[in-house]
């Protein structure tokens, strides 16, 4: 069985191509001819309320792979020095059973998440943007960075995080990259978001932090950060104020708290959701209509992303 490191992943994955195997990966989940079942994700008996541990299964195809995603995320393991979501990908040959790889989660959860997010973006937000904002400048806030630059002409990289020394540091290692880029350091949220382009949201707040009065027309917003029923990033009133797209009705419905609490709270409805990303990527929904409008992209990641890079890193390297 072949073992794939963090760094081979990256080698082998690149942002391009990984916003490609995304947009296959959507145009076949859509269509029906590859599937998941839903993912557990467990909190741990800790007492901490706050370590996860997830078990994403899905199932490519009869003549593909199929196999899961294991993978813990611990929120503080910054301070150890560690990254907060760690695990393997474990992938079987659909012909006959057996296991052919194991390849570093981490990795492919920093890469896969952004490209999704990038394609989303490539629908959802103005052609010409040019101000990109990161909420959280955490592992997801890099790959973010270089996703959207494949499909977006940014010019000002807008960050605020909680944890200023985080973004300090985080815009010295980015400035080093991308010195054609301005960095802003903002450490006032209203500042961060206001006249953006682009906003990803990129935390594990419990609460909701972004308000709908902070947003101007004509932004999207790659809603990333939280994916249970409970925590959100985005006030009620912002996403009433948006126009909602999703990675995935069934998911989203189950996980979502960015969607689930206002759904509640009887502020919005399921028909409220303009579509998902696999209804954008095979033109059953259309994307952004004019430069007024607010778009929102609620992602909480699924387990097919995994498996299609996964393969494809895989048949590289086979
Ligand atoms: N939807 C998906 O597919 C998907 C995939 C991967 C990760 N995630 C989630 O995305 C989030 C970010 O992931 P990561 O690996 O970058 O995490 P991370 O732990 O590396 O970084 C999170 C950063 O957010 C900051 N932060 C926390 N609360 C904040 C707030 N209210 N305002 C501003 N900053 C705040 C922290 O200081 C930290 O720097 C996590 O919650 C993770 O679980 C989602």
């Amino acid at each position: 069985m072949k073992q794939v490191s963090y760094d081979e992943v990256i080698e082998q994955l690149s942002f391009k191509e990984s916003i490609q195997v995304m947009k296959d990966c959507f145009n076949d989940h859509e269509n029906g001819t590859i599937a998941q079942r839903e993912r557990m994700v467990e909190i741990l008996p800790d007492g901490k309320d706050k370590n996860v541990f997830a078990l994403m299964p899905a199932y490519l195809g009869e003549k593909r792979y199929f196999g899961a995603k294991i993978i813990t995320a611990f929120p503080d393991n910054h301070s150890l020095n560690l990254p907060s979501h760690v695990g393997e990908v474990m992938l079987f040959d659909s012909q006959n059973g057996l296991p052919v790889a194991l390849i570093n989660a981490n990795a492919i959860t920093w890469i896969r998440t952004a490209a999704v997010s990038a394609l989303a973006t490539n629908f959802l937000a103005k052609e010409d943007s040019s101000i990109l904002t990161l909420l959280g400048t955490g592992q997801q806030a890099s790959s973010h960075l270089e996703a959207i630059l494949c499909v977006r002409p940014i010019k000002v990289v807008r960050v605020y995080d909680l944890n200023q020394k985080a973004a300090a540091a985080f815009i010295e290692r980015m400035q080093a990259n991308h010195p054609e880029l301005e960095f802003i350091n903002s450490n006032n949220l209203r500042e961060a978001v206001e006249h953006s382009d682009i906003v990803c949201t990129l935390t594990p707040s419990k609460e909701a932090f972004l308000e709908a009065d902070f947003i101007s027309a004509g932004t999207h917003i790659n809603a990333i950060g939280t994916f249970t029923p409970t925590t959100r990033e985005l006030k009620s009133e912002l996403m009433v104020k948006g126009k909602v797209y999703i990675d995935d009705y069934e998911a989203a419905l189950k996980e979502s708290g960015d969607l689930l609490i206002p759904i509640a709270e009887g502020l919005m409805k399921e028909e409220n959701i303009v579509g998902s990303l696999g209804e954008l990527v095979t033109d059953k929904v259309a994307g952004r209509a004019n430069i007024e409008e607010i778009t929102i992209f609620d992602a909480v990641g699924l387990a097919v992303e995994d498996l299609c890079c996964a393969e494809y890193i895989y048949k590289k390297l086979k």
